[in-house]
């Protein structure tokens, strides 16, 4: 059994088909360079200590006969849910010692708890010499998600876990590589930091009170899922653009977007982007744009003249490892 083990999992955007994948529908995610890293060590007593300093956790421990019960600060419920989880599975009873670095902020919305959980489900099964495939590190991964939130599709987990562009569809567990050499893609984070499971909450509401409409949005966005994914094979960046305005504009009715993405995406399509869209719950976090080339410049110049922040990232990135 290894002492000590460290591990990495990537970063997150959706790419098309975000609030629909919730219901059963597809969704395109693609994994980002940016990285969560987790160290995890043995200890001599039955305790768990988390130090997560980028959510502002300088120490936090706990006895293991605790794990997941009472109050959970949100900022460690993700980790310590996870190795309620492990440590049932296959039980073990072992002190820990968890320390996570993370490249990106948690601000964006680029999955960092399905980042954190994906890289410390694969450094216990390393720590613990219990081979575990990527299915199974899903699985584990996918349960703890809806254990801390109640809600989520697990695509992001998918992301993290599998790594590069995928089409992913929640009720067959289905991951699809999606083959792309270049996404002239620009990436622009409003500065606001959305809730993830307050959005996914708000449209399931919507969903309550007009079934009919909300499930038309969803059969429209799939159906931009599916063209997308012929769209990025036959590399036509100009058409791919179109969907992007489609699929943004389907959001909107969902009531995900908000002013600050908009006008991110109002100055982009200015410059001459082929098209823009929120990337995620919405309510904040980050739009994506696409660009070509030549007016990549033009085009961030103008988002962070509005407000935005350009996001230096490069997509289709590494699923977990040990590092
Ligand atoms: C959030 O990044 C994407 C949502 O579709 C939620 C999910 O799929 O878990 C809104």
């Amino acid at each position: 059994m290894a002492e000590r083990v460290k591990t990495s999992a990537p970063g997150k955007l959706v790419l098309f088909g975000e609030h629909a994948v919730v219901y059963g529908y597809s969704c395109i995610v693609t994994a980002v360079d940016q990285r969560m890293e987790v160290t995890v060590s043995l200890r001599q007593d039955k305790k768990l200590l988390v130090k997560a300093n980028q959510v502002g956790v300088t120490r936090y421990d706990r006895d293991l006969s605790e794990l997941g019960r009472g109050e959970v600060p949100k900022a460690v419920s993700f980790i310590e849910f996870l190795i309620k989880n492990f440590y049932q599975q296959y039980g073990i009873c072992v002190g820990l010692n968890v320390f996570t670095h993370s490249q990106f902020s948690a601000n964006f919305g680029f999955g960092s708890s399905a980042a954190v959980i994906a890289a410390l489900a694969l450094a216990l099964s390393r720590l613990f010499s219990i081979e575990l495939s990527q299915i199974q590190l899903f699985d584990l991964c996918f349960q703890t998600i809806l254990d801390v939130q109640g809600v989520g599709s697990g695509f992001d987990a998918a992301a993290a876990i599998y790594g590069g562009t995928l089409h992913y569809a929640r009720e067959e567990r289905a991951v699809e590589p999606v083959e792309v050499s270049n996404f002239p893609l620009v990436v622009g984070y409003t500065g606001i930091k959305a809730d993830t499971p307050t959005l996914v909450r708000q449209v399931a509401e919507l969903k309550r009170q007009k079934p009919k409409t909300v499930e038309g949005v969803f059969i429209e966005i799939e159906r931009i899922v599916v063209k997308a994914l012929q769209v990025i094979k036959a590399g036509n960046f100009a058409k791919l653009g179109t969907l992007m305005d489609k699929n943004q504009k389907l959001l909107e009715r969902l009531g995900v977007s908000s002013r600050e993405l908009e006008e991110l995406m109002r100055v982009s399509r200015q410059e001459g982007a082929w098209g823009a869209k929120l990337s995620g719950a919405g309510g904040g976090d980050c739009m994506i744009t696409l660009v070509a080339d030549k007016i990549r410049k033009e085009v961030e110049t103008a988002i962070e003249e509005c407000g935005g922040e350009v996001l230096q990232v490069k997509f289709g990135a590494e699923g977990v490892r040990e590092e």
